[in-house]
Parts: structure tokens; C-alpha cells; sequence
């Protein structure tokens, strides 16, 4: 879905640029050119932008867990 009608730019082109380090507006004005003229692109850009970041920062969360303990048999069931 195009996103900035003046530059031709796709939220696809914003999801990658994120993924791959731009990290603000302004690195995506620089990089792209979004938001570099009317501006009426830059609520969704920047929406978009966040949640980028988000997503690859929750991609890269792990949650150490202990070890499930070992199922034994009960007593009464052994004998
Ligand atoms: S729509 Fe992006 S600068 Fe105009």
C-alpha cells in the first residue's frame, strides 16, 4: 500500500527500513524521501515506524525458563 503518494513509498519500503536499522522520521526522510514534501504522509509512517520497532524488538525478547522437573511414578503406583 503506497503510504507516500509524493515519493512513491510503500509501507513494504518503511517495514524494511526499519528492519534494517532506521530507527526515527528523519531516517526515514533521508533513506526514502518519506515525508520529504507535503507531509500528509507522516501520521502513517510514523505509526507504521513504531510498529516496526516494536515488532522487531519483541522478535528479540527470550525468556529463560528452569527445567521441567522429571515426571516420577508415585510410590503407591511402583509397588
Ligand atoms: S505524501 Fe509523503 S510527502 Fe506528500
Amino acid at each position: 500500500m503506497y503510504v507516500c503518494l509524493c515519493n512513491g513509498i510503500t509501507d513494504r519500503q518503511i517495514r524494511q527500513a526499519v528492519e534494517d536499522g532506521a530507527s526515527s522520521m528523519r531516517e526515514l526522510r533521508r533513506q526514502l524521501g518519506v515525508c520529504g514534501n507535503c507531509g500528509r504522509c507522516g501520521p502513517e509512517a510514523r505509526e507504521i515506524l513504531c510498529q516496526t520497532q516494536c515488532r522487531v524488538a519483541a522478535e528479540k525478547v527470550t525468556i529463560d525458563l528452569p527445567p521441567v522437573p522429571a515426571l516420577t511414578q508415585p510410590a503407591w503406583a511402583a509397588g
